[in-house]
């Protein structure tokens, strides 16, 4: 079967390695030039070393989004556009929840895309998948100045547009259209029936009144990034759930309420819906924090919640095979001095029976990351009764550990990090990219090599080399790939000795490997930290423009940019626009992208990004 979303993952060559080991020479040399001589080279202007040949974006801050001269750029699907076949057209001024079950929800981060038919490369057909992680009452509503005058319609709107959606799309003469429909077009809400498996599946912190054996949920919450596995499926992540749930905490665990920060509403749901007020449903916050996994292809089956995989901040869940088919599962838990981890399956997937690895992610080993001073970074298990993980310790069994995946952890003394965001695997080279976004809480004394920065405003990206180029390997060594901020400007700053005033950047979140293995960066927060506008940048991983950030493209006032995602082509680039006028209002917002129009407020978008000769993106 082929592999939906991206090429296996290659392990690196000789070749390779050798190029990497001299690039890294040359990028030290360069970052001791770049403090000593000048921040920026002058083959700035041109792409210099790097393999990608577009000219660059100058660094902006406006309403409106730009892309490299000689792209195009296509509005796929927006907030309120059609989902099911049976959806009312949008209509701003009328909001309801049965028409926003239909439609495409807001707030869109993660994409992923599955080929149809199945099992093929799906050149001009596929399933697209769309996180909806959040949403933006006061651009959403009008006249609505604070969440204490919500009403419970209104509550309901928002309940019905965080989740997820599934669209069939086709390209057709250069455009991508949504297929109306389709049978696979889906919305999943906070509303949709979803399954529990795993080993906390009926655990007693997971029993509600509605739920009294634990096993069945309604919805997801924070659907931030995710990932596909092997056989097709896709991995929606819940981030910051604790935001949705509000009321008295004095009935959960205190250690639990403070390491995951429960106890401050940001949507005052608990107001409207009894199982968002931890006062009367004290284990309804535990149901949330999940990696969840979704069958784009069998539109009937329920998401199922892996509990195997931890219960944390995740940001992401992407996959990498180890030498023996084994799969593994890199997530970040993204919050400031959390941690990264991994998840590996107990066996190996199979390629030839795909119903043969519905529940491969209920047994396996979870992990978190030790980096320590000499490039080694270690995988220690989070396994009832192995170390520090007992009754003793106030671990019971492993659903324990699994619930309060974060307390556990910690015991192990993994490395806290500077906000993990993305990890992924590039396809070329085998190697796991970690993206940390920033932590301006670092203090001087909390530094290590691996977080090198006190008051870290601007992110930075670590790699790992898997040993002997096994993801299964218990061990492996890690490098800085670049640390971002502005060169000479910003403390630390280190990219390729070239690197423009036009291709810095700050905040990296998520990242994408084109078929090169070039990896393209795309950011968030950049406006607070940097001034600019997110955006995103792409970089050779190997050879001479190792670490040459170039600016491609940028987004809309206050926007970040997420999912991004490319067709196994390379020819079409999509990317999710989030939260386009965050901080103003429906009546009075900072951009009305995408549309422009009078009374339409600014609309999360996923735009397709393609080469106006109809070439290969990036080159
Ligand atoms: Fe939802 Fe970590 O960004
Ligand atoms: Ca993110
Ligand atoms: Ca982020």
């Amino acid at each position: 079967m082929t592999q939906p979303t991206r090429p296996p993952t290659a392990q690196p060559t000789l070749a390779d390695l050798i190029d990497f080991r001299l690039n890294r020479r040359g990028l030290i040399k360069g970052a001791a030039a770049a403090v000593t001589i000048s921040p920026f080279s002058a083959v700035a202007q041109e792409n210099g070393p790097s393999s990608l040949t577009f000219r660059e974006l100058a660094h902006t801050l406006d309403e409106r989004q730009h892309v490299a001269e000689g792209y195009d750029m296509q509005v796929v699907i927006r907030w309120g556009d059609p989902v099911l076949a049976d959806a009312p057209a949008f209509d701003p001024d009328n909001l309801t929840a049965a028409a926003q079950e239909k439609q495409f929800g807001y707030n869109n981060d993660y994409l992923g895309l599955y080929p149809l038919p199945y099992g093929g490369r799906g050149g001009d057909r596929f399933l697209l998948v769309a996180n909806h992680e959040y949403v933006n009452p006061q651009l959403m509503f009008a006249g609505l100045k604070s969440e204490h005058e919500k009403i419970r319609a209104q509550a309901e709107v928002e309940m019905a547009a965080v989740g997820g959606s599934v669209v069939e799309i086709v390209r057709e003469g250069g455009t991508w259209k949504v297929v109306p429909d389709s049978k696979f077009n889906r919305r999943l809400s906070v509303n949709t029936p979803m399954e529990v498996s795993g080993p906390a599946a009926g655990h007693d912190l997971l029993k509600t009144s509605a739920d009294p054996d634990g096993r069945k949920v309604l919805g997801t919450l924070n659907n931030c990034a995710g990932g596909s596995t092997p056989w097709g499926t896709w991995l929606t992540c819940e981030e910051n759930f604790n935001a949705f749930f509000g009321g008295d905490t004095a009935k959960l665990d205190p250690k639990v309420v403070k390491r995951y920060g429960l106890g401050h509403s940001a949507y005052g749901w608990e107001r409207h819906a009894e199982r968002f007020d931890m006062g009367k449903e004290p284990n309804e916050s535990n149901r949330f924090g999940w990696v969840v996994e979704i069958d784009p292809y069998e539109p009937g089956t329920p998401p199922v919640k892996r509990t195997a995989l931890g219960r944390v901040k995740h940001e992401g869940c992407t996959y990498a095979l180890a030498k023996d088919g084994r799969v593994v599962l890199y997530t970040g838990d993204d919050e400031r001095f959390e941690y990264v981890y991994r998840f590996v399956t107990a066996r190996p997937w199979n390629p030839t029976d795909r119903a043969a690895n519905r529940n491969l992610l209920d047994e396996g080993t979870l992990s978190v990351a030790r980096f320590d001073a000499d490039s080694k970074v270690e995988w220690l298990p989070l396994v009832h009764g192995q170390g520090p993980l007992t009754p003793e310790n106030g671990f019971a069994s492993q659903a324990d550990i699994l619930i309060k995946t974060r307390l556990a952890a910690s015991l192990l003394k993994p490395t806290p990090m500077d906000r993990p965001e993305d990890i992924e695997t590039n396809p070329v080279n085998g190697r796991v990219y970690v993206v940390l976004t920033n932590n301006s809480r670092r203090k001087p004394d909390e530094v290590d090599k691996a977080n090198p920065r006190a008051r870290n405003e601007h992110g930075h990206i670590l790699e790992i080399a898997p040993k002997d180029g096994d993801h299964g390997s218990i061990e492996g060594t890690w490098s800085i790939f670049l640390l971002a901020g502005k060169p000479g400007h910003d403390a630390g700053a280190r990219y390729h000795r070239a690197t423009s005033e036009q291709g810095w950047l700050s905040c990296p979140d998520n990242i994408a490997f084109d078929s090169k293995g070039r990896i393209w960066i795309v950011t968030d927060g950049a406006p607070e930290a940097a001034g600019v506008a997110d955006g995103v940048y792409g970089a050779d991983t190997m050879g001479h423009g190792r670490a040459l950030t170039r600016c491609f493209y940028q987004a809309p006032t206050a926007a970040e940019v997420c999912g991004p995602i490319f067709t196994p082509d390379d020819r079409t680039f999509f990317l999710a626009v989030q939260h386009p006028g965050e901080g103003s209002t429906f009546d009075k917002p900072s951009t009305r992208w995408p549309d422009f129009k009078d009374g339409m407020p600014p609309r999360p978008a996923v735009v397709a990004i393609t080469k106006k000769s109809g070439g290969t993106i990036g080159s």
